[in-house]
């Protein structure tokens, strides 16, 4: 065959490029890592690794030239052996691949492995043996398919530092062997099917820095031997499956950071572990039955940024030193049995809410059935109209429905999150169930989530629980692969342990009606949804874990009285204490008084003295009726404190709520003075003046003039022409005249109204979102008893 010239030249060309290419590389990697990398590529399913380039060029797929966080494709060689000559492969990183093979044995064949990592593929098989023989520092099999137990032979990686083999199907016992390992540093077990107690001979992992065991079948206590991990940094046994009590021995770890031990079995008491002198971040003793009152060192522990010890037995105060707390970012206190005051730190912190509840509900008209689309909007299905569920919810929320007889409770914050916080999960694509629309949208949550409905007429109920599965994916990648389960509760009762909607619906994208019968006998369900620390958290992404619901429907299992009967019988009949529950203001501190509240003994004197505050009111304009509530057209929700300061009473105001177009204002300076208040107003020719134009015209005068002018009382100089509380209470019901009391304003109250004036201006005239419509429904209007007998006490 003739070549010509041409085309010899570009031979030639070829060549020169060739062989200036492997001289500036240097160096090549050898023909045997090569084929094993042939054979590995084979077993894993990893289809796009081109063999016509050197796999240590980082060229075409080997090495992605962009790597995004999570999904890392790399192949990392050295190539300094044999005087810059020998290449070696070192790291094999291919992560969110959904490699579709299996994990391969021939590992063995790259000896100069350091780092294998595979996480978030679709990988089945076993964790091969053969793996003993590597020199291996990190292993991540982290979210796979993989069965089988760990093989003994692991634990001959003498390298080993790290292990990671989360969220897979492995099961077995931990080989005893396990306790070889000389230099390992991570060894994350978690969400998998382990079996059996903890191996004695894991006591000589001193070099143990993180260790998370947490979504196992282990049986036993929490063994002691844990105490000799004195490297520990991080502790994560969350619904593992180990009996209780804590281990005291938890107290020699002093290097801990992060400690998260949560849903113990057993009934075995748990007492407080001794956790001074250490710099937690994160402190998660969820429901371990520990019983005593909070230790007061927890208040000098200033690194604090979640704490959650909700769900224990603890009783007593909150020691007053927790004041030091509050710039803690999370702080659940809920599902104690603590009493005593609610310190005022709580209303000063940043970020953290005061709490206030609700005294006794009173029912206009008794109910007896009960539909929420849970996460959605109003739809109708046949003949039932599902009310909306728009609340974006947050760490600790109360939410009452509008004008309807429901509301939720959610607790919790998703930890080490990819993504953020989220309340309510909509489906992207369509769902090839019956009633689509109800499974559409979904309400989250991290930790608890529990719907109450009141005014039911008593009486035994079908509750239909609907679920579907719609943040994982159907399909054959690691979308597919997590677990979601939690626990549902009604009336209080355990009604299924470790609930799995793709289980019991058959896949994801499924829907399951669950039903349960509950006996309403004080007018009141509860559905609360649970999560116990079981199932995946980190698939398809970090943060997707905890209860999701798509929709409630409760029919009676009985006639109910007909319309007319049933609202001249029931019209004005008391429901009893229904969720004398905590709303949570502005964010968390948790709900503090969960069980103290809904206990039979909560009365709003406990109660307002729990939260620290004199006197906390409502103000709301004459509004109309629906559904047997009030519904206001304006409504002003706040508190007063009586601080010893110079203003005698200082307001705070939490929210102003126009009732007609939904819309809640939340003043971005939350409190003032209501000296300053009122002196701004007695400058100010007409008092109406003062109100925020945006709230437009449609409210009462009077009313607001009422509110004003009790202002105006309080804040008399001279403080024995003050009113009383009660007569304040009085005044504000319309049971008393107000008088007109205006005294001097001196120099000094000169400038303070000076600057009051500035300040509210600015607040009437930002634009930046002071109005914020956080709830679509009529939000959070509801029947406000203020108990003035209490209040009157006080005054
Ligand atoms: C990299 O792999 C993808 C498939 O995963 C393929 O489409 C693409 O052509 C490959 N790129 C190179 C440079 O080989
Ligand atoms: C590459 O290997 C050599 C020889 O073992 C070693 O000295 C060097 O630190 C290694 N380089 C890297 C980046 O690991
Ligand atoms: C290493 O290579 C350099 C240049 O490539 C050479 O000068 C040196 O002698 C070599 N050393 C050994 C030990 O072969
Ligand atoms: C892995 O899964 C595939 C289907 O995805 C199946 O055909 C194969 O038998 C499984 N292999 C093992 C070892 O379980
Ligand atoms: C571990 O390695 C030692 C020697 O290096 C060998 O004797 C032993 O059989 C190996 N154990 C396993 C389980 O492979
Ligand atoms: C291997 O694991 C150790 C321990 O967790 C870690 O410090 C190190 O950065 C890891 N190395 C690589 C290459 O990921
Ligand atoms: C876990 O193991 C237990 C006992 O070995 C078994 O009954 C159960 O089905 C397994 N669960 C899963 C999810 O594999
Ligand atoms: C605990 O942490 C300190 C500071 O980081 C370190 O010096 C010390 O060696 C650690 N202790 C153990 C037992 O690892
Ligand atoms: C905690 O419970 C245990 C066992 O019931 C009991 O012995 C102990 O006194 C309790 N501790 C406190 C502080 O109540
Ligand atoms: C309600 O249910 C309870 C328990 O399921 C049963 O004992 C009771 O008789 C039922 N009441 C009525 C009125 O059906
Ligand atoms: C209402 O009854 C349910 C069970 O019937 C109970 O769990 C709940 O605590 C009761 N609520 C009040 C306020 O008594
Ligand atoms: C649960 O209730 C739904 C609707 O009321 C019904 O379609 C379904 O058959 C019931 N399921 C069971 C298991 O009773």
């Amino acid at each position: 065959m003739r070549v010509s010239y041409p085309r010899f030249f570009l031979f030639l060309l070829l060549l020169a490029v060739f062989c200036f290419d492997s001289l500036a590389s240097g160096a090549t990697l050898s023909q045997d890592e090569v084929e094993a990398l042939k054979d590995i590529a084979t077993t894993l399913g990893k289809k796009d690794w081109d063999f016509s380039v050197d796999p240590c060029s980082g060229e075409r797929n080997w090495t992605s030239t962009v790597q995004v966080k999570g999904s890392e494709n790399e192949l990392r060689c050295n190539c300094s052996y044999n005087n810059d000559t020998v290449c070696h492969v070192t790291n094999i990183i291919l992560k969110a691949q959904n490699l579709p093979g299996t994990l391969p044995q021939d590992l063995f064949r790259l000896p100069f492995i350091q780092e294998f990592d595979v996480s978030r593929n679709y990988l089945n098989g076993t964790i091969p043996k053969e793996w003993g023989t590597t020199k291996l520092l990190n292993i991540s099999l982290l979210g796979n398919r993989l069965t089988g137990s760990i093989p003994k032979e692991i634990a001959n990686i003498s390298t080993l530092q790290s292990l990671v083999v989360e969220a897979n199907q492995l099961f077995g016992e931990l080989p005893l062997e396990l306790g070889n390992l000389p230099q390992i540093q991570r060894l994350l077990l978690s969400s998998n099917n382990f079996t059996g107690k903890l191996p004695e001979t894991l006591n000589k992992l001193t070099t143990l820095q993180d260790i998370r065991l947490g979504d196992n079948q282990f049986s036993g206590k929490i063994p002691d031997f844990i105490q000799s991990w004195t490297s520990l940094q991080k502790l994560v046994i969350q619904g593992s499956g180990f009996d209780g009590p804590l281990p005291s021995g938890i107290s020699l770890l002093k290097n801990l950071t992060d400690l998260r031990i949560s849903d113990l079995n057993g009934s075995e008491q748990s007492t407080f572990p001794q956790l001074n002198n250490m710099s937690l971040k994160y402190l998660i003793l969820r429901n371990c039955n520990i019983n005593g009152t909070l230790p007061t060192y927890l208040g000098t522990m200033t690194t604090l940024k979640n704490l959650d010890l909700s769900f224990n037995k603890l009783t007593g105060p909150i020691p007053s030193n927790y004041e030091a707390l509050r710039k803690v970012d999370y702080i659940y206190l809920t599902g104690n049995l603590l009493d005593g005051e609610v310190p005022a730190w709580t209303d000063k912190a940043d970020n953290v809410g005061a709490a206030a509840c609700l005294g006794s509900n009173v029912c206009q008209k008794s109910s007896y059935s009960l539909h929420i689309n849970c996460g959605g909007k109003m739809i109708t299905e046949g003949k039932s109209t599902y009310d909306d569920d728009l609340d974006n919810g947050g760490p600790a929320r109360f939410h009452r429905s509008g004008s309807k007889n429901w509301a939720f409770i959610t607790t919790g914050n998703f930890m080490d999150k990819d993504a953020g916080d989220y309340s309510i999960w909509q489906n992207k694509s369509s769902l090839s169930v019956d009633n689509a629309d109800l499974y559409m949208d979904a309400r989250v949550s991290p930790t608890s989530l529990t719907y109450y409905g009141f005014c039911l007429g008593n009486g035994n109920y079908t509750v239909n629980l609907h679920f579907a599965e719609i943040m994982f994916i159907n399909d054959q990648t690691f979308n597919s692969l997590g677990r979601r389960v939690f626990d549902i509760y009604i009336q209080g009762e355990l009604v299924q342990k470790d609930f799995n909607i793709v289980e019991e619906a058959g896949g994801i994208g499924k829907a399951i009606i669950k039903n349960f019968t509950a006996v309403v006998s004080n007018n009141t369900l509860e559905i609360r949804l649970y999560w116990a620390g079981k199932g995946t958290t980190s698939l398809p992404f970090r943060s997707v874990y905890g209860p999701l619901i798509s929709a409630i429907s409760v029919e009676p299992n009985f006639t109910p009285p007909s319309e007319e009967n049933g609202s001249s019988i029931s019209a004005g009949a008391v429901a009893g204490i229904v969720v004398a529950v905590a709303i949570v203001i502005i964010i968390v501190l948790g709900i503090l008084w969960w069980k103290g509240c809904l206990g039979k003994k909560s009365s709003l004197e406990k109660v307002c003295a729990l939260i620290g505050v004199s006197y906390y009111w409502t103000f709301k304009t004459t509004g109309f009726l629906a559904n047997g509530y009030m519904a206001p057209e304006y409504a002003m929700h706040g508190y007063l404190t009586d601080k010893a300061d110079v203003y005698s009473f200082g307001i705070v105001v939490l929210e102003i709520i126009n009732g007609r177009n939904n819309t809640i204002h939340r003043p971005k300076e939350q409190s003032f003075s209501i000296l300053e208040w009122a002196n701004l107003l007695k400058e100010k020719g007409d008092l109406m003046d003062l109100v925020d134009r945006r709230l437009g015209t449609n409210f009462n005068k009077e009313e607001v003039l009422v509110l004003i002018r009790v202002a105006l009382l309080c804040t008399n100089v001279t403080t024995q022409l003050r009113p009383s509380m009660s007569a304040v209470v009085s005044m504000l019901e319309g049971r008393t005249v107000v008088e007109e009391v205006f005294s001097e304003a001196n120099d000094e109250e000169e400038k303070k109204m000076e600057k009051m004036r500035l300040y509210y201006q600015e607040l009437s005239i930002s634009k930046d979102e002071p109005w914020t419509s956080s709830s679509t429904s009529a939000a959070d209007l509801y029947p406000v008893n203020i108990d003035s007998s209490y209040l009157q006490k006080r005054g």
